[in-house]
């Protein structure tokens, strides 16, 4: 950003300066034979003419001084922009997609000191995406607003806490504005709200630290929340640790996926509490979808899908097992809840079965959705 875009026009200070000098030094001149404040009035003209000289002599485009080189030239020895064009106004506000996630896999190693769970997930971006634009405001403060779903516009929501934490990371104190339009469905296990929170980071990199490196956004990232540091990267990931570790997979082939969100949240404390509390459960084969997806095999990738909360869901939220039924049903070469739920998703080879079963799936859902996989993201 061109903070130091010059007050005064460096072609205003051409034409003050010298009628100053001149003037200066004529008073001081004059004066040294009539009066000795007409002498302290020329000096302090001269000076004044060689301040503004040295303020704001200086280039409209990148603000550096023009010294001598710039007098007579047309372009500025430093940027090489020519100096009587237009000057582009910094650019301020940026709008990002905000890209769901699936799990393809989901094993909980075993519980951490900290109260985490070591986590092994194979995690998948869709082309589900939320919109967020973020813009730079004259004021202070975070402000939020969300279109599309009634969430909070407080620390509880990512986005906020993300521009907190890129705040504190970059000692940045400016306004920023957070204008969020939801599509990922919230409390379904895809993200919603990590991805609009890597969004935000990506965008206020953009907007006011290009230079800032990938590892120290992933970093700041990791204090956001367990699933942001994966939305910021996006693509077929493995996610190790707290879900911050990642290792890029081969991209998954190109799936058609339909998801469908019952409307019931399950809690995530809840669902990782029932986990600690059960002994011995079905695990997901990691090692056998890796392979998988590095063979291209996308119908063997499909059936080793597995997601070990699956094992704690309760009578009442048997109808994630009722839509994976219907997803499979419909066609879909494997299915399985995303996360910690509630949404489903059935991987499809073509799109007309996905939209077919995603069709079927609406009748009694509200929310369902059809989707694909997608690359790594450009971060
Ligand atoms: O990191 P994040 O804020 O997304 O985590 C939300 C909650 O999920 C945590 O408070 C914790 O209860 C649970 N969690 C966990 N182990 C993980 C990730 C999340 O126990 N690896």
């Amino acid at each position: 950003m061109n903070d130091k875009k010059p007050l005064m026009d460096y072609r205003r200070v051409q034409k003050l300066q010298t009628p100053l000098l001149l003037t200066g030094a004529l008073l001081s001149g004059v004066g040294t034979s009539v009066s000795v404040p007409l002498v302290i009035l020329g000096i302090a003209i001269m000076l004044f003419a060689i301040v503004i000289g040295v303020l704001y002599y200086r280039c409209p485009h990148c603000g550096r001084p023009l010294g001598r080189i710039g007098e007579g030239g047309a372009y500025c020895p430093h940027c090489g922009k020519a100096l009587n064009a237009p000057v582009e106004e910094p650019v301020r506000s940026i709008t990002v997609p905000a890209y769901a996630k699936l799990n393809l896999t989901l094993d909980i190693l075993g519980k951490r000191d900290d109260g985490y769970h070591e986590m092994q997930m194979v995690m998948q971006t869709v082309s589900l995406h939320d919109d967020v634009t973020v813009t730079l405001t004259d004021g202070k403060g975070i402000t939020c607003r969300v279109d599309g779903a009634a969430l909070p516009c407080d620390e509880r929501n990512l986005a906020v806490k993300a521009a907190r934490a890129f705040c504190e990371a970059m000692d940045y104190g400016g306004g920023i504005d957070i204008a969020l339009i939801k599509r990922i469905p919230s409390e379904a296990g895809m993200a919603g709200g990590s991805a609009d929170a890597a969004a935000v980071l990506r965008a206020l990199r953009e907007l006011v630290s290009p230079t800032l490196t990938d590892e120290r956004l992933e970093q700041i990232s990791a204090s956001v929340g367990s699933d942001v540091p994966f939305c910021i990267r996006g693509g077929t990931q493995l996610a190790e640790g707290r879900g911050e570790k990642l290792t890029v997979l081969k991209p998954a082939p190109r799936f058609f996926v339909a998801v469908c969100k019952p409307d019931f949240p399950i809690s995530t404390p809840e669902l990782f509490h029932r986990v600690d509390a059960r002994t011995s459960r079905c695990r997901p084969d990691t090692d056998g979808i890796c392979a998988a997806l590095a063979d291209g095999d996308m119908p063997r990738l499909a059936r080793r899908m597995y997601n070990v909360f699956e094992d704690v869901l309760t009578h009442r939220e048997g109808e994630i097992a009722a839509i994976k039924s219907r997803l499979l049903d419909g066609g879909a070469l494997g299915a399985v809840m995303s996360g910690t739920g509630s949404a489903v998703f059935g991987l499809f080879a073509d799109a007309d079965s996905a939209a077919y079963a995603k069709r079927r799936l609406a009748r009694d859902y509200q929310e369902c959705f059809l989707t694909e996989t997608i690359a790594r993201l450009e971060i």
